[in-house]
């Protein structure tokens, strides 16, 4: 092995934590397998999820199977994240024929959604309906998009690509700290939804870490789709039990939603900054259309490093006018008409430039909203990021929504229901968990998919190739754009400080820039405020990006993980 790989090697291990160590030099001493995994890079949010992606790059499969088999796990070892009731993207690059796709598995509205089972006569938001029970659940696509993967860009059986996921849900794992901690602060809603408490809690009580959850109902459901493939979880018992869970606590589902549900492969957005190639989610998530117009807008600027205080002036900035026109224009493109190739176009971010003042913060315009409250910082979603010796790459970010989503497990299923429904827009004065407000763009209609902000995403130079993705809502936006900027901006590529530096956001309204706690100094601070900026600290850090990058020169590879989950949530 050449030593510029292995220098990336322990450059990728120094950004581990300790257990992810563990685990690579496990992989290394039993398989013998350094050149693959110096060619190849996992990240996920759990150590049993990387594990499982790398024993399947070992039994033969590719990025892809990896995907599946690190999907599936994560809906049991993170069950507050995502898991088979809820959906996501994964973005996808083959490079047998370069093809580039995303898979949209996003949750749908069940086609007997109406807004009167979210809003009373007077147009007020019925408190928790978007967030608690069956009527905040969408329409499952996690479960398709699997075995999409499976059977259009994988090798291996699903049925060996499930096996590790169902093994885990039937023998049970070790709970680590932070499942003990999420399940702490919620062990309220545990206690309080159905089927919650005997699935994730302990005799009544948020368990321990080190507690071995046991979760055999999910195993069977588990089976059934590595048995029966879509089948198994679209129709039948499986599909009956979630019709039912969902219709006695609020919702309105048809057997008919779930035989209908179908993933669509759509076009990634794609466009360039400072001489790299961005890849990323296209609508229904936000994630790529809003990148590419705030990257296209800071290209009229010299940014230096996103958090030195002139630049993140003009970050702020940019992100304040794609907010606002994500605000304005983004839905599912499969029912509204969204001017995307306007949005993205760099004439357009020409203009919007144009408008900023590089002294002083813009007020928002007329629609003059006051901030609302502030959004519970309880949730919850999951990325990783996966290339293997091929050069195959995967970006997934799965999610139920928020924590433990809907609070609801269907049946005998021990599959969670998500709460997605809340990312769509009840009028244009409503926002939703994460502060977000929206337009007629995003208003909820049958069979129609919730506006996400969740962007795996891919960027690609003469460097190397780079996948990155993280939970946090609308922040997921801000996030992978400081992904982008570190990596295109700085003189070398530094995965441990892209996962590792302080972050603030902003999404026009409210107009306030968000900033983590014990994160920026006092003269920062200042030099912002000076500007016009109204900061917030927010109670604590978030995000949880996982990033691989392979180098173009040898073709090693690395990985990188937040260190925010470490201790925190
Ligand atoms: O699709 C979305 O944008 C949200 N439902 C994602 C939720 C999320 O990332 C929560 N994570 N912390």
């Amino acid at each position: 092995m050449a030593m510029c790989s292995m220098r990336n090697i322990v450059r990728g291990l120094r950004s581990l934590a300790p257990w992810r160590i563990a685990f690579v030099a496990f992989f290394f001493s039993t398989f013998g397998a350094a050149t693959l995994a110096a060619q190849s890079a996992i990240a996920t949010a759990h150590p049993l999820a990387t594990a499982a992606g790398y024993k399947i790059l070992e039994q033969g499969g590719n990025a892809f199977d990896a995907a599946v088999t690190v999907a599936a796990v994560l809906a049991v070892v993170e069950p507050y994240s995502s898991g088979l009731g809820g959906g996501g993207f994964w973005l996808l690059h083959r490079s047998a024929d370069m093809k580039q796709v995303m898979i949209d598995a996003r949750e749908v509205a069940p086609a007997g959604i109406t807004p009167s089972m979210y809003l009373d006569r007077k147009g007020n938001p019925i408190p928790g309906a978007t967030l608690v029970g069956g009527s905040a659940a969408g329409i499952p696509g996690m479960p398709a998009g699997m075995i999409h993967l499976a059977e259009h860009y994988a090798k291996l059986p699903l049925r060996q690509l499930l096996a590790p996921a169902v093994a885990l849900a039937r023998d049970g794992f070790p709970l680590d700290g932070r499942f003990a901690r999420i399940a702490e602060a919620k062990e309220r809603m545990l206690r309080d939804g159905v089927n919650t408490a005997r699935t994730y809690l302990d005799n009544g009580h948020a368990p321990q870490p080190g507690y071995v959850l046991r979760q055999p109902q999910l195993a069977v459901t588990l089976e059934r789709l590595a048995q029966q493939g879509r089948r198994g979880f679209y129709s039948g018992p499986v599909a009956q039990s979630l019709v039912d869970a969902a219709n006695a606590t609020g919702g309105a589902w048809q057997t008919s939603d779930l035989e209908l549900y179908r993933i669509v492969e759509r076009a990634p957005v794609r466009f360039t900054y400072g001489g790299a190639t961005v890849v990323s989610a296209a609508l229904p998530s936000s994630g790529g259309v809003t990148l590419a117009q705030t990257l296209n807008i800071l290209e009229q600027f010299k940014i230096t490093d996103a958090r030195d205080p002139a630049t993140a002036h003009v970050v702020i900035e940019a992100l304040r006018r794609g907010f606002q026109d994500r605000m304005r224009y983004l839905g599912d493109s499969d029912f509204v008409k969204v001017p995307t190739a306007t949005l993205i176009g760099k004439r357009y971010a020409h203009n919007r430039a144009a408008t900023i003042d590089v002294n002083i913060a813009t007020p928002n315009d007329t629609l003059a909203i006051e901030p609302v409250a502030l959004a519970s910082e309880s949730y919850n979603t999951t990325h990783y990021s996966i290339v293997d010796q091929d050069g195959n790459r995967v970006g997934g970010t799965l999610s139920i929504n928020s924590w433990f989503g809907a609070g609801v497990v269907a049946g005998d299923t021990g599959v969670l229901l998500n709460n997605e429904i809340d990312d769509f827009s009840l009028s244009s004065t409503i926002a939703n968990n994460y502060l977000l407000l929206g337009s007629r763009a995003n208003a909820m209609v049958p069979r129609k998919r919730p506006l996400s902000s969740m962007s795996p995403t891919f960027v690609e130079d003469d460097k190397g190739v780079l996948v990155l993705g993280a939970p946090g809502g609308s922040r997921i936006i801000s996030m992978v754009l400081f992904g982008i900027l570190d990596y295109v901006n700085a003189p070398k590529v530094d995965l441990e400080r892209m996962v590792a530096a302080p972050r603030y956001h902003h999404q026009c309204w409210p107009d306030q820039v968000e900033i983590e706690p014990d994160s920026f100094s006092p003269a920062w601070r200042a030099a912002l405020e000076a500007k016009g900026h109204r900061l917030h600290v927010v109670g604590r850090r978030w995000g949880n990006m996982q990033v691989v990058f392979k180098s173009k020169t040898d073709g090693a590879s690395q990985a990188a993980s937040d260190p925010r989950s470490m201790g925190g949530y």
